[in-house]
């Protein structure tokens, strides 16, 4: 069986996209791992300490818990997203630990978010994973720019972020970053932003948000290794697809399946089941959609 680094360094000179699915409510765990081998996709179950404490993952272990009992590991791989040095209300994190709890539960990959960071304090962090987790075979998502959303309150429209291009990925700083780090994937910042999570906020629809694809040519060129895409709910096609085309590997899909579910467990707590209908159906729409139906037989196919 190939390792995880190399199916993902096959997807990004392939051009072939792996999506991730946040695991918002604990029983989500079982049916993305069903889907996407039935979909025969690649693809990540992921959780981040916001679908803990903000939502209803219950807790890492659980997570992992499910993955171990449902997921066949040739197609679907455990990530522990979002673990944040400072967090959206501007807390500090005990990062350190939170990572560790996961490689020890099992995941195959952690995202250290050191985003909110001057950037030689994000390197000494992301760094610091590095080491932790590549001791142990695990591989490591870092950071950089602002990917906003999951904050309470942002002071321009995301107009003006767009244009302004405020919070985006510098790519002098992403050429450091990716070299100083060693790190295996990066999450970008490029007009794509988080679906809102606060609580006044979570039912409404989220903005369509548009990629700056010249941007991330630039990205591509400067750092050279898989490009992650958060904020992956509502982004319209066309702009998905160049991304994939430009360095993009992986995308983060948490609001699109969220909210579909919260839609049915409204109107009846107890109808479960129809909702992970409703969930099943959105990931195997988004499969099909990216044109990544079958992508396992690429990527196991070609040589590394
Ligand atoms: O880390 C998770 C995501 O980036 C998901 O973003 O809720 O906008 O799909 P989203
Ligand atoms: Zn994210």
């Amino acid at each position: 069986m190939k390792s995880l680094k190399e199916l993902i360094e096959i997807a990004y000179r392939k051009n072939i996209l792996i999506p991730a699915f946040n695991v918002v409510y604990l029983p989500m765990t079982r049916v993305i791992c069903e889907t996407l081998k039935e979909m025969e996709t690649f693809g990540f179950v992921e959780v981040s300490r916001i679908d803990v404490e903000k939502f209803f993952a219950e807790s890492f272990e659980k997570v992992s818990e499910e993955y171990y009992k449902w997921a066949d590991p040739y197609y679907v791989k455990l990530h522990l997203d979002h673990i944040p040095v400072i967090d959206e209300d501007n807390k500090i994190v005990n990062w350190e630990y939170l990572i560790k709890e996961g490689i020890k539960l099992g995941y195959h990959s952690v995202m250290i978010d050191g985003s909110r960071l001057p950037l030689n304090k994000n390197i000494e962090c992301t760094k610091k994973v590095v080491e932790l987790a590549h001791s142990k075979g695990v591989l490591v998502e870092g950071e950089l720019g602002a990917v906003f959303g999951h904050e309470s309150h942002i002071p321009i429209s995301y107009d003006e972020l767009f244009l302004s291009k405020i919070g985006f990925t510098n790519p002098e700083e992403a050429e450091i970053f990716v070299k100083e780090t060693g790190i295996d994937l990066l999450s970008v910042a490029i007009g794509n932003i988080h679906g809102p999570i606060v609580n006044s906020l979570r039912d409404k629809e989220k903005i369509s948000a548009k990629l700056d694809i010249s941007h991330l040519k630039i990205l591509k060129e400067k750092t050279n290794i898989p490009l992650v895409l958060h904020g992956g709910s509502g982004i319209k096609i066309n702009y998905i697809k160049e991304a994939i085309q430009n360095g993009i590997t992986k995308i983060n899909i948490a609001t699109e399946i969220r909210q579909l579910y919260e839609k049915i467990i409204k109107n009846n707590p107890k109808d479960i089941d129809l909702a992970l209908y409703k969930v099943k159906e959105k990931i195997i729409e988004l499969i099909e959609l990216f044109g990544i139906k079958g992508s396992i037989h690429i990527l196991y196919k070609e040589s590394s």
